[in-house]
């Protein structure tokens, strides 16, 4: 048996396109594709108790939370659990240093105290359709890619109108298998959602950016919202009179935790995948672009970090930034690792000789298919250069760069405005816009921070990216210094608008188009506006083209990929609307002679414990109820569990999701992945990528024995 189980592996780790438990399904044809493997693997109920428009069933207590992440109803009442880290904007917007929910936690003790946010939203899938016919209705074989767009275009606005014609719905048309297949989606978004309750960051961040995208892991990382809807259970803005949301379906929670080998379920909002690239796409990322950016995102957080370690007030300004900045930066090293442990390029490269023998083998597909990977090889070529410079400018002096910049980058449509005597209306809308902007932006800034970041990105995009590709202003700047950006920086960051609140508050609230000359001379205002243009005529025009070129070959070459897999189902790649992957809880080998299991507990926060390290300081109630083994009903054998891993195929958006067992009852939310299979949003490993979820046990016992608010608990369905 285990020779077998070694037999296939290998068989499973060669062929690129075997599937064990990978893909993210779609829900409305779970019935026609997946049930029965499902089941097969254990899961007791039916498609249409998952996905249906008959009847209330588990997508009516799914939602997309905020911008990118996942939440599930656990209450008649509308009460929703997602993570720490996709609450935590909201908890860090609603906290300060005389009350710092970040650090003490939250919870409301009654609906009186569940707090409002503003711009906060949740949005709920009413129904799905395969609407292809339609969308290509009237598209010939022989057509420019220009006029196909234009039919389809107009296709999908009809389509569209009618959808949401007589009803308070959005709904919109994305491509599927890179735009051979399109859906319709229609949603109904919620506006009045209110935070319930958040652990401490040192409970629902525990471990920090440390522990992030590893295992084994031990964070908390949940939260709880309401949501609020008017007397007739509508959308509403927020408003006193409003009432809990009663929604059609909420999840029931169960006690009875994971075993290796259960089936889980995991339902929710992946964001993007790139499964079925060629091999210069792997090679671009792992040659060009993930070391630069490596380098960049990692001298950014040496300085901002050293920052908060040294003044909690920075602490809790850039907490968030750094998490965000951190993320991405852990998650392209460990893909990079990862690729090459898989050896990722050699495996496409090896399907690529596969696919083009069957290509040669008959005319017809020579004709049709032939081009597709020779076409690839040119269009990288130009790629990965304008890829690069792109990211690399955006990283320092752009839009994700260095925050004064990017403040002045928000004045040039003021300044654009006052040049073409655009009129009193046009000019007021824009300082609108600014004075907003600027309330939110320096709430967060730290001069002495963002100045020295500022010297790191000058001195990194002068030495790093070619000559050629660094704009004028830059130039100049770099003559007038002679390369010396610390000094330059001191004046320029005590002298600039944008480096100060006071006075960009005052520019704006006084406005004088006859101060605009002082803007204008700003040295940060200069690059601001260098970066944009120069982006805008030299980048991104034939960044877009060669993108676009790309986007039509991708769509021929998922066609052909598709005929060549023949009857093996191929999920389509992530695109952020509500799938469905499904696995089975278990460990893992991270390297030679290691086991990893498939769950942790309490004991090993304790071990980790430590007051003089930030990420690992467990506050004393935790410690408490450890030794006082006060676990209540959430225990099992006499330990408190903390998380779980299982080979779900899940990415970033997914974070917050349902984890569901056999019964369709929630059993974890989901909240990472492990290090060793990060690249899984290229290539899934099934022997090492694993969806890192938190035990909903964990959960109940927080809220109930560690903050005390267990009375939530009571409008919860509890299956013991
Ligand atoms: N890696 C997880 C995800 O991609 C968690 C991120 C938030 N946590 C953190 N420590 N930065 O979003
Ligand atoms: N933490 C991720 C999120 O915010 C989920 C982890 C992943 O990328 O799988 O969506």
């Amino acid at each position: 048996m285990k020779k077998l189980f070694i037999v296939l592996t290998i068989l499973l780790l060669t062929a690129p396109f075997a599937r064990s438990d990978e893909g993210m399904w779609i829900p409305l044809l779970i019935e026609k594709f997946n049930i029965e493997i499902m089941q097969e693997k254990g899961f007791k109920l039916t498609a249409e108790d998952i996905y249906s428009v008959n009847q209330a069933c588990m997508k009516d207590g799914v939602m997309i939370f905020g911008g990118g992440c996942t939440a599930e109803l656990i209450s008649p009442e509308g009460l929703l659990i997602t993570n720490h880290h996709c609450g935590y904007g909201r908890i860090q917007a609603h906290s300060s240093l005389e009350h710092d929910y970040l650090t003490d936690g939250f919870w409301a003790m009654s609906r009186e105290e569940e707090l409002p946010n503003p711009g906060l939203t949740v949005t709920f899938l009413k129904y799905m359709e395969d609407v292809t016919d339609r969308v290509l209705k009237g598209v010939k074989k022989k057509m420019s890619e220009k006029e196909r767009n234009e039919i389809i275009e107009a296709n999908i606005s009809e389509i569209v109108a009618g959808a949401s014609e007589g009803n308070n719905y959005s709904a919109f048309v994305r491509p599927f298998y890179m735009g051979n297949q399109f859906f319709l989606f229609v949603n109904e978004t919620y506006r009045d959602v209110r935070l319930v309750g958040a652990p401490p960051s040192a409970i629902g961040k525990f471990g920090g950016d440390t522990d992030n995208w590893m295992w084994p892991r031990h964070t908390g990382d949940f939260s709880l919202f309401r949501i609020y809807a008017d007397k007739n259970n509508r959308p509403a803005d927020y408003s006193e009179e409003n009432v809990a949301y009663k929604p059609g379906f909420h999840f029931p929670i169960s006690l009875k935790g994971v075993a290796e080998g259960d089936f889980t379920m995991v339902f929710g909002y992946p964001g993007g995948t790139s499964q079925y690239v060629p091999s210069y796409h792997i090679s671009m990322l792992l040659d060009y672009v993930y070391p630069s950016m490596i380098e960049l995102r990692g001298t950014k957080l040496d300085i901002i970090k050293k920052d908060m370690d040294a003044d909690p007030a920075v602490r809790i300004q850039y907490s968030s930034k750094a998490a965000g900045i951190s993320n991405s930066w852990k998650r392209w090293i460990g893909e990079k690792t990862g690729m090459e442990r898989l050896e990722t390029i050699n495996k496409k490269k090896e399907f690529e000789k596969e696919f083009s023998a069957w290509v040669k083998d008959k005319r017809r597909r020579d004709r049709a298919y032939g081009h597709i990977l020779p076409t690839y090889r040119t269009l990288y070529d130009k790629m990965q250069e304008y890829y690069l410079v792109n990211s690399y400018t955006s990283e320092t002096l752009g839009r994700s760069g260095v925050e004064a910049i990017t403040m002045a980058a928000s004045f040039i449509p003021l300044v654009e405005a006052v040049h073409n005597e655009a009129d009193d209306d046009e000019i007021k809308a824009i300082l609108e816009r600014l004075s907003s902007r600027i309330s939110n932006f320096y709430r967060n800034y730290n001069r002495s921070t963002d100045e020295k970041l500022f010297i790191a990105m000058m001195e990194l995009y002068g030495n790093n990216l070619d000559h050629k590709w660094q704009i004028p202003e830059y130039r100049d700047l770099y003559r007038s210094c002679n390369g010396d950006f610390r000094f330059m920086a001191e004046d320029i960051y005590r002298q600039s608008v944008f480096t100060n609140h006071e006075k960009a508050a005052q520019f704006v609230s006084a406005f004088d188009s006859r101060l605009i000359s002082e803007l204008e001379a700003d040295p940060l205002f200069i690059l601001a506006r260098g970066v944009n243009a120069f982006l805008n005529e030299r980048v991104r025009p034939g960044y877009m083209e060669v993108s676009r070129e790309i986007a039509n070959l991708d769509r021929l070459y998922m066609k052909a990929q598709i005929e060549f897999a023949d009857d093996e189902l191929l999920w389509p790649d992530a695109n952020f609307t509500l799938r469905v992957a499904y696995g089975e809880v278990g460990g893992y080998e991270p390297g030679d002679g290691v086991y990893y299991t498939h769950y942790t507990t309490l004991e090993g926060i304790i071990e980790k414990d430590n007051p003089e390290i930030y990420d690992y300081d467990v506050p004393d109630r935790l410690k408490e109820l450890y030794y006082e083994k006060d676990y209540g009903r959430y225990a099992q054998d006499g330990k408190m569990p903390v998380c779980f891993i299982a080979d779900n195929h899940t990415t970033g958006g997914n974070s917050g999701s349902p984890v569901i067992n056999a019964e369709g009852h929630l059993i974890g939310v989901n909240f990472d992945r492990a290090w060793e299979g990060v690249m899984s949003d290229l290539m899934f490993n099934p022997e090492q990528s694993r969806n890192i979820s938190l035990d909903i046990r964990y959960a109940l016992f927080l809220i109930d024995k560690f903050a005390g608010a267990g009375y939530l608990l009571e409008e919860m369905t509890i299956v013991e």
